[in-house]
């Protein structure tokens, strides 16, 4: 019998000495712990409670690994979100935020310049305001509003549990959103398959290095099949980014029946695509068409990788498809010898601001 991966190509994603000598800061210990820090973080929340407040809207504003709880927040609670919930990427807040906003300003290092004049504009516009931070300018001007602290020393993006659950707990805490009963099962879920996804597993039975090693040398775009999964694609895509320094590109069911789809009578092949459909059992029976509908029109034009949520509850589907993301991130980083910790543009982007008189 063959098996495609049973003598992986090389780089070795099952020599573990590789990996170490590629993953210096070690990110495949702070993937593999994502199920203790979610618990970590919901004891940090503890019995934590706030007034009960509806609100008229929700704000999350962040940038990069700060916003993405947000948006994975939003994808998990959209179907029971009594108010819109928006995620603000930006330095200027809509003039739809006022006071009866409840504005999330979620900025890992706290000295974030773009979240900083979020938050102080929805400060002056008496939006209630809930800090998310390890401490920098946004601890100093928090003043009297709640400040939820992130344990330090962590790169933001792998800090995401601890965003991402006390912005859900703050919005049971409130009476926003039912109070959730799948927390343990997410993580026994994430635990489970942290065996299957981890450095230790072999490839041919490891699903994260298999995708990796079909995704090298190729343009990923990441289609999602259900909003439940929009977050996720996201969190794909800004994963591979910062971690395998590539591009990767995400669209969404049915929106890119619109319009991406087009793209693909093009006779130019400007990339080397390869498609990776996010998939969950329970989207949409129309969308399940347009899949089908979209593997005849493209099948024969790209690659075509299929990747199904697992568990039963929404929070266990959205949390093991991310938590695939977040592996595969990691062999493609192996894969392209980039140290996945390492985020010198944005740092130096960073650092360039701050030396600017600011306006
Ligand atoms: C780094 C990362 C970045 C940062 C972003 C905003 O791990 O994921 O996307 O999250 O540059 O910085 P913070 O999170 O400090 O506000």
């Amino acid at each position: 019998m063959s098996c495609e991966f049973c003598s992986p190509p090389s780089p070795s994603l099952d020599d573990l000495g590789v990996i170490k000598e590629v993953d210096k800061g070690d990110m495949f210990s702070l993937t593999l712990r994502m199920p203790e820090d979610i618990e970590q973080a919901l004891a940090d929340f503890g019995n934590r409670t706030f007034p009960r407040f509806t609100p008229a809207n929700i704000v999350v504003a962040g940038m990069g690994g700060s916003a993405i709880g947000g948006d994975i927040a939003y994808s998990l609670l959209r179907d029971e979100l009594p108010v819109p919930l928006s995620v603000i990427r930006d330095y200027n807040i809509p003039a739809f935020i006022d006071r009866k906003t409840l504005f999330f300003a979620v900025s890992y290092s706290g000295n974030t310049e773009e979240t900083l004049s979020a938050y102080r504009e929805a400060k002056s516009k008496e939006a209630r305001c809930i800090v998310i931070s390890s401490g920098g300018r946004l601890k100093e001007i928090a003043g009297d509003d709640v400040f939820i602290s992130l344990p330090s020393g962590m790169p933001p993006r792998f800090a995401f549990p601890y965003i991402f659950v006390p912005i859900v707990r703050s919005l049971e805490s409130m009476g926003v959103v039912r109070k959730r009963n799948d927390w343990e099962e997410t993580i026994e879920l994430l635990r489970k398959l942290r065996e299957d996804l981890a450095p230790h597993t072999p490839t041919p039975d490891n699903e994260a290095k298999k995708l990796a090693y079909s995704l090298r040398g190729k343009l990923p775009l990441i289609y999602a099949s259900s909003p439940l999964l929009y977050g996720v694609a996201l969190r794909w895509k800004t994963q591979i980014n910062e971690n395998a320094k590539a591009h990767t590109y995400v669209d969404f069911f049915s929106e890119l029946h619109h319009n991406e789809i087009m793209a693909w009578e093009s006779e130019e092949k400007v990339a080397n695509f390869a498609v990776v459909l996010l998939r969950d059992k329970g989207e949409n029976d129309r969308i399940k068409k347009r899949v089908e509908i979209t593997k005849e029109l493209i099948g024969d034009k790209a690659e075509i990788y299929e990747v199904w949520t697992k568990g039963e509850s929404k929070m266990e589907r959205v949390f093991s498809l991310l938590y695939l993301g977040d592996f595969l991130s990691l062999y493609l980083a192996v894969l392209y010898h980039k140290d996945p910790q390492e985020i010198d543009n944005i740092n130096y982007i960073k650092q360039k601001l701050s030396a600017l008189p600011s306006s």
